[in-house]
């Protein structure tokens, strides 16, 4: 089974990237072809019957899968780009990390006022990352009509965060 396969696969850090953090490393997974095809065919089984005009990954881990997940549904990938990358009009969130803040941005073309949008990236941890790239789809006149992520850290909470956006939430593999 799929969440048994991926938690074989990644590589636990400890210490990474301070003390006290176990980092999930997921290149593990890249090296498995037939795991990643696994995992996308995982996605498109539980997506089905949700609405998805357009799947939106968050730089950079949300890239890995999120483009080839828009292929296979047959719409469009969206970039959601950490600060200063996107070359067009954009958009722009700041929000709060552990220390400081962040900011991400998107193209204002990005998608059409009332699409709705999956929103993809390969890790839910407290929810932050993509709590603010909801905020933004929102203020574009989006609707966040779901999240998928490979691996969950249900301890850290991040469901409960986001399940006010959207409950359509996939997590392949929950630790
Ligand atoms: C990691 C991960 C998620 C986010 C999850 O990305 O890939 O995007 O953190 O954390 P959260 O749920 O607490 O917001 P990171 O910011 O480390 O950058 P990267 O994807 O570029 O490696
Ligand atoms: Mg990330």
């Amino acid at each position: 089974m799929i969440e048994q396969q991926i938690k074989s696969a990644v590589r636990d850090i400890p210490d990474f990237p301070k003390p006290g953090i176990v980092f999930k490393d997921i290149t593990t997974i890249l090296k498995d072809p037939a795991l990643c095809e696994g995992i996308i065919d995982a996605f498109i089984e539980k997506l089905k019957g949700i609405r998805i005009d357009a799947v939106a990954g968050v730089e950079s881990r949300g890239f890995l899968f999120g483009l080839t997940l828009a292929t296979r549904l047959g719409v469009p990938f969206v970039p959601v780009r950490k600060a200063g990358k996107l070359p067009y009009s954009i958009k722009q969130k700041a929000y709060e990390l552990e220390y400081g803040t962040a900011t991400i941005e998107m193209h204002t073309d990005a998608f059409e006022p009332g699409q709705h949008i999956l929103l993809h990236d390969d890790l839910l941890a407290t929810g932050g990352t993509v709590t603010a790239a909801s905020d933004l789809i929102q203020e574009m006149g989006g609707v966040v009509s779901g999240f998928s992520f490979v691996v969950g850290l249900g301890f850290l909470k991040g469901k409960e965060r986001i399940a006010p956006i959207s409950n359509n939430i996939i997590v392949l593999a929950e630790y």
